[in-house]
């Protein structure tokens, strides 16, 4: 019986690549695909806060299914083949470059703090951050000379990745101010795919609201792990608000949270 059924799917049979604090990834069933699992989870501040959110996995799973979907279809390459349940995704396997690539249009979070500008404040021009991937180091912010001193990334690759976090930018941009909202910021992963002898820079992980800033345009309320972040509550409200105005979710549905929770 269905409801029986343990949340998490006995997946012994699958070989576990990587657990990270929001995702697991499972062997795909092709060589060159992996199973992207999305947990509920919710990590801030380097997991120094950590808080299991029932039904976070689930929309982040159907939000970043959207977001990347519609990547895939203007022609921005992403790593996404196609969701396969509530909770998992196919996706191509790339080699991830090492760099967490975040583009800002308003000024929050960090920026605000480490400039002195008012949370809010609309920038001259969008901007894009490089931070090294690497929690031990909290993530530094680095900058292009490190990026190819180290060699995480060619100069050649730098600006494909500059080049693919516009076209996001510029996508998600306009989706969101369609649906009454602003996008403040948002993170990207990259990684490399290659295809027989030739390699592209894709996007890669998720886009969904614990890797976004997204206000309501009008109230400017949080629609975003800030809500975690802050401690302000109803984050599963206001990912849900995210996922009926994108139109994921019709007007009166709840988030299934997929059956009874196994204790572990
Ligand atoms: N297409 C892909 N191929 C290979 N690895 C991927 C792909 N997409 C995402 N990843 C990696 O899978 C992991 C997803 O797990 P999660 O987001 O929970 O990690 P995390 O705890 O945030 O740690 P990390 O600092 O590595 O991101 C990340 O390490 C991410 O870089
Ligand atoms: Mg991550």
């Amino acid at each position: 019986m269905d409801f029986l059924k343990p949340r998490y799917t006995p997946m012994n049979r699958r070989r576990r690549i990587y657990e990270g604090k929001a995702k697991v990834l499972y062997e795909g069933p092709e060589p060159g695909t992996l199973i992207q699992h999305f947990k509920d989870d919710a990590t801030a501040f380097n997991a120094k806060k950590h808080e299991v959110i029932d039904g976070k996995g689930v929309l982040n799973n159907r939000i970043s299914e959207f977001l990347f979907q519609h990547l895939n279809d203007i022609g921005v390459p992403t790593h996404f083949i196609r969701r396969l349940n509530m909770r998992e995704q196919l996706i191509r396997e790339v080699e991830i470059i090492p760099l967490e690539v975040v583009v800002r249009n308003v000024a929050a979070g960090s920026l605000a703090t480490r400039l002195g500008l008012e949370e809010g404040t609309q920038l001259p021009r969008s901007i894009i951050e490089f931070y090294y991937k690497n929690d031990a180091l909290n993530d530094p912010m680095v900058s292009e000379e490190h990026i190819t001193a180290f060699g995480w990334a060619t100069p050649q690759e730098i600006d494909d990745i500059m080049a693919l976090a516009i076209r996001v930018n510029d996508f998600l941009s306009g989706l969101f101010l369609g649906v009454g909202i602003r996008l403040v910021d948002f993170k990207i992963e990259t990684g490399r795919l290659w295809e027989g002898d030739m390699m592209r820079i894709v996007v890669a992980d998720e886009i969904s609201p614990d890797s976004c800033r997204l206000w309501d345009i009008k109230s400017a309320d949080k629609l975003d792990k800030d809500r975690f972040r802050k401690d302000l509550g109803g984050l599963i409200e206001a990912y849900t608000e995210v996922a009926k105005r994108l139109g994921i979710m019709s007007e009166n549905e709840k988030v299934q949270t997929g059956g009874p929770r196994l204790v572990q």
